[in-house]
């Protein structure tokens, strides 16, 4: 993009803080986090979790913003802006790979929550029980094609959000949506905190056994953290870039924090009170979500417009999230390639369409697509949250930290001097130091164990 032709970028202060929680939070906090946390011992998972959000979060978070609003360019140029002729615009690269193969496997999941309104609006879960109910999601998502179709008009939504542009696109949507699905969870919360033996719950969600904490826990909480919050690939740089010179990085990154990962806390007291209740097993994967949510609103008053509109503000969340990662490829093929926003959309979103199908189609019984006994889908979630996320999250801080180095931070932090930011010295020794170091640890561990 030429530099005299003024770039994209986000209108408000809200808007930018609605745009950028509107990438972190999705299916990674309302199904992925739950998931994960049934799997990894319960609040076990929760204290690693936390933990991690806050020693890393805002410094990881800040650093994006930094590189991208300093450079205003998207990852892979924002690298080679910093440091041309040499291998950092790899970590760009890596990015861009990494917002592809996520995009193929949440579109997948983004493509159930439309389903799931169809069948609320039909009024299909009405009488249900949690057999029937379980069964009837086993059947759609092993069922393929519905699966695939489903992915596909997704990510047709998708590309067509963007295409529309960033201000008026992802802005609009977000600052409305986004509160709403906040209110409509401390709704269901209520709710299921009601049930009978919600309490056993919330004893597995908030009492911590230490025992349990291994270093498979920790990978797995690290790689949720970056997930859920959209870090370690570039979609916070792309974000940096549109973002104005005059706004606040840290308190904007600190208010995406806090707000993606109340919303992701607050999904767990809706799920596991309510799934301890009905009978749900916390290590079910992904019926989880998908069956206890149905039960809980069988049993409330009003329950067949709460699901309908519930399902309907997860899919516009899944949207926001997609739209951050399908905006990460789109704005490479833009200034890399030289591709037409157009074309770049299409060429992108039909790329997703394509990779999305086979994660789909693997998720169905004796489906060819296997890798050892993960299915693809599987497979994608893997590599790209525990792999390649903390792999990008590193480079990132340590590029931060030593090649940006500490006056370039403070200037971009504090807005030339303009902002007086007192913990600006902690942060930046824990970008540069600290945040490697556990980074690296907690990856070692992972594979260790
Ligand atoms: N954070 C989103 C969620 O929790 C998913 C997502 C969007 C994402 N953009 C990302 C994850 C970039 C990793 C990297 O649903």
């Amino acid at each position: 993009m030429s530099d005299n032709k003024k770039r994209e970028g986000f209108g408000s202060k809200f808007g930018i803080i609605a745009a950028a929680a509107g990438s972190a939070v999705g299916l990674g906090n309302i199904y992925r986090f739950p998931c994960e946390l049934g799997n990894n011992g319960g609040g076990a998972f929760l204290l690693v979790y936390l933990l991690i959000v806050l020693c890393l979060g805002v410094p990881v978070m800040l650093s994006e913003l930094v590189i991208g609003r300093r450079t205003q360019k998207t990852t892979v140029g924002a690298f080679r802006t910093l440091k041309p002729k040499s291998g950092w615009p790899l970590v760009g690269y890596l990015g861009v790979f990494c917002a592809f193969i996520i995009m193929a496997f949440y579109s997948t999941v983004s493509g159930w929550t439309l389903e799931y309104i169809v069948k609320a609006i039909g009024n299909d879960f009405q009488g249900k029980d949690l057999e029937a109910i379980q069964q009837e999601f086993t059947l759609f998502h092993e069922s393929g094609w519905r699966n695939i179709i489903w992915q596909a008009v997704f990510v047709f939504l998708t590309g067509f959000v963007i295409f529309k542009g960033v201000a008026n696109g992802i802005e609009k949507y977000s600052k409305v949506l986004m509160p709403l699905l906040l209110l409509i969870l401390i709704v269901l919360a209520v709710k299921s905190l009601t049930l009978p033996d919600s309490s056993k719950g919330l004893v597995f969600l908030f009492k911590p056994d230490f025992s349990k904490i291994t270093g498979k826990v920790l990978i797995s909480a690290l790689g949720q953290v970056f997930f859920s919050l959209s870090m370690g690939m570039g979609v916070l740089i792309t974000y940096g870039s549109y973002t104005p010179k005059d706004n606040n990085l840290a308190s904007t990154a600190l208010s995406v924090t806090l707000s993606d990962t109340l919303v992701a806390v607050l999904a767990g007291v809706v799920i596991f009170p309510a799934a301890f209740s009905f009978g749900v097993q916390p290590n079910e994967g992904m019926g989880l979500v998908f069956s206890t949510l149905p039960m809980i609103f069988n049993q409330m008053a009003g329950g067949y417009f709460f699901c309908i509109i519930f399902f309907i503000l997860l899919a516009v969340a899944a949207l926001t999230s997609t739209i951050s990662l399908l905006e990460v490829v789109v704005a490479y093929l833009v200034e890399e390639l030289k591709l037409s926003r157009r074309w770049a959309t299409v060429w992108a979103a039909l790329g997703c369409m394509a990779v999305g199908a086979f994660a789909s189609y693997s998720l169905q019984t004796g489906s060819p697509f296997h890798i050892g006994k993960l299915s693809f889908f599987d497979c994608l979630d893997f590599v790209s949250a525990k792999i390649m996320l903390p792999i990008g999250a590193f480079f990132i801080v340590i590029f931060l930290g030593w090649i940006m180095g500490k006056t370039t931070f403070f200037d971009e932090i504090t807005n030339e001097g303009k902002l007086k930011l007192s913990v600006k010295g902690v942060i930046f020794f824990i970008i540069k130091y600290l945040a490697p170091l556990a980074i690296a640890v907690i990856f070692i561990s992972g594979f260790l164990s």
